[in-house]
Parts: structure tokens; C-alpha cells; sequence
């Protein structure tokens, strides 16, 4: 009987698929090679170096997958078929938006707006925008007494939508309710007209261009990336679909190219039924999102719509 070969070191298959990913010109050689062992290893990274070592199909799995990005940048995260996104891990793959950290405080910004739990009916919360789901997930992970819902218009982001709200319901999450619809249609959701607590966004913002690194250009949809010229395309009705859904004293957070911070927060004042409009920045102090409190109707001569001028986090 042959003798088995002895399993390769981890370290050498790092290195050498740190050497690959860096000659390809993948910034985060080192860290995107230790990701990739550790998804062929089924380990998390940190569990790394108590690995025994990757047998010869192992190593040449993580080749594949180096061989994969190296070859036209497709997102690592596309590659895997996983994405973190805040306390969740998420199915990805090409067609949906992959979570960008930089939305994780808007999450905890509206998490902090809904009111505390206990007090009164579970909150409504609509995600517009969905993708993947991270952001309504990610509530209906924080809050078991919420009503969520997840609107995303585009096929393929709906398949991966419904497969992760299907796994976050399986491990225990409240299920979130999936809607194949436009977030800019003055007619969304009539039935939660009024009566939302929160509405949170993440909408394709990103004035249209050229100028992308290629694992985004070339792989991930058009449809989630890009507002128009302006970036406000998309963002400038679904304010005011926000607006009809929200009941007085709710919740607005809509997320932003950094170059548009100052036009959303001015489409929101414009809107005419928000008050408290706010600018925040992202975790490297970019600005991200808006926010903004639903007046109530009669409110409409009594608050002053001006943007607040200091930038919050
Ligand atoms: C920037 S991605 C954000 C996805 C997710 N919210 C996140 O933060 O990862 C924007 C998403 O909006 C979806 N989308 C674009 N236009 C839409 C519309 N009019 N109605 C609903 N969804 C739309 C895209 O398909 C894409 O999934």
C-alpha cells in the first residue's frame, strides 16, 4: 500500500498563495491567503495555525481559488461564497452586492432609533434596497420582536436575499418578509403606510463612472452600484417612498457616496416630511448616511427643516 504523502505546512501554502495573490497585484495578499486556507480547512483564520496541515487536495483547492482571483479579480467573497457582515455571515456570490463594513453604522445608528423593546407592539422595520439582506437581517438578528422587511427589485440579488433570510430563520432569527419590488414606487407596501418604525437603505449610489477598482466594475451589478450622474436616482424617490411608509416620529437612514452627503441631506429637507435631518460619517470618518426623523403632518410649519451643520458619527 502507498504511503500517504505527509500533509503540506500552513505556512507554506499561505506564503506561497500570498506570493500569487501579491504578483496579481491583490493589495491584501497575506490576509486574503490566510482567509482562503482557512475556508478550504473549514476553520476560522484565527484557528490557523493549530491547523495540521492541507493534504494534497486541499492545496490544490486553495490553488484554484488563488488561480480564480488572480486571474480576473473576482471578489473574494464571490469566490468563497461568503461575506461577514457585522455579527452574520452571508451567501454571496455574483449577481448581489457584496456588504461593505462601512454600513455597519447605519445598522447600529437605526438599531438605536427603534424604540426599546417592550415598549408597546413590535417595530416595523423596511430595508429598501436589500441585496444580500445584511441590513435587515442584521436587525431582525437584534431584534426578535421586529416586523422586518426586505424590498430588492433585481432577480439575482433576490435568490441570494431569499436563500440568507431563509438560513438566518433556520438559525433562529425572526424571519424577515422578502418583497420582489421597486423601492421607488410611490406604491410600495400600502399596507405598512403610516405605521413603519424605521426605514433603512442602501441604495445604488455611486455617481456613474469608470474609475472602480476591477474586482467591483467587473463583477459586481450595475444595478446595485450606480444613482445616475448625480448618484440620486435612486435616492431621491425613495425618500419619499420612505416618507409615506414612515409613521410620525420615525426613522430615515439612507446610505451615500461620500460626495453626496450634502445633496441627500438637501433631498431629504426637500421632501418637506422629515425634520432632524443629520450627516453621518463611515468608520474611516467619510461621510456615509443620512438620517432624519417622519414629522407628523400638523408638525409641518412648526420645525425647522435645516440640516444640522455639525457631521455626527
Ligand atoms: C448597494 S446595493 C446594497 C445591498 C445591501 N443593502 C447592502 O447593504 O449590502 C443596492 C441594492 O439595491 C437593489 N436595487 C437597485 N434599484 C432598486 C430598486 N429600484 N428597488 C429595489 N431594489 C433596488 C440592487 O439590486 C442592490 O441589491
Amino acid at each position: 500500500m502507498d504511503a500517504q504523502p505527509a500533509p503540506a505546512a500552513v505556512t507554506g501554502v499561505v506564503r506561497s498563495a500570498a506570493r500569487a495573490l501579491r504578483s496579481a497585484g491583490v493589495d491584501s495578499a497575506l490576509a486574503e491567503a490566510q482567509l482562503i486556507c482557512a475556508h478550504v480547512l473549514g476553520v476560522d483564520r484565527s484557528a490557523l495555525p493549530l491547523a495540521d496541515g492541507l493534504d494534497p487536495a486541499e492545496v490544490a483547492e486553495v490553488g484554484r481559488i488563488v488561480a480564480a482571483r488572480a486571474r480576473d479579480r473576482t471578489p473574494l467573497q464571490y469566490l468563497l461564497g461568503r461575506a461577514t457582515s457585522g455579527r452574520l455571515d452571508l451567501a454571496v456570490g455574483p449577481g448581489v452586492f457584496i456588504p461593505r463594513p462601512e454600513t455597519e453604522l447605519l445598522v447600529e445608528n437605526a438599531l438605536a432609533a427603534l424604540p426599546a423593546p417592550g415598549e408597546g407592539p413590535g417595530p416595523i422595520v423596511v430595508d429598501l434596497c436589500a441585496g444580500s439582506g445584511t441590513l435587515a437581517l442584521e436587525i431582525a438578528h437584534a431584534r426578535p420582536d421586529a416586523y422586518v422587511h426586505a424590498v430588492e427589485l433585481h432577480g439575482p440579488a433576490l435568490e441570494w436575499l431569499r436563500r440568507n433570510a431563509g438560513e438566518r430563520a433556520a438559525a433562529g432569527d425572526t424571519p424577515v418578509e422578502v418583497h420582489a419590488a421597486d423601492a421607488t414606487d410611490p406604491a410600495l407596501l400600502p399596507d405598512l403606510r403610516g405605521r413603519v418604525a424605521a426605514v433603512v437603505a442602501n441604495p445604488p449610489y455611486i455617481p456613474q463612472t469608470d474609475d472602480l477598482p476591477a474586482d467591483v466594475l467587473g463583477h459586481e451589478p450595475a444595478t446595485a452600484l450606480f444613482g445616475g450622474a448625480d448618484g440620486l436616482v435612486v435616492i431621491t424617490p425613495l425618500v419619499h417612498v420612505a416618507a409615506g411608509l414612515l409613521a410620525p416620529g420615525g426613522h430615515l437612514a439612507v446610505e451615500h457616496d461620500d460626495a453626496t452627503g450634502a445633496a441627500v441631506a438637501a433631498v431629504v429637507c426637500a421632501q418637506g416630511g422629515f425634520g432632524n435631518v443629520d450627516q453621518h460619517t463611515d468608520l474611516a470618518g467619510r461621510p456615509r448616511f443620512v438620517t432624519a426623523t417622519r414629522r407628523a403632518e400638523t408638525d409641518d410649519d412648526e420645525v425647522d427643516q435645516t440640516v444640522r451643520k455639525g457631521i455626527t458619527r
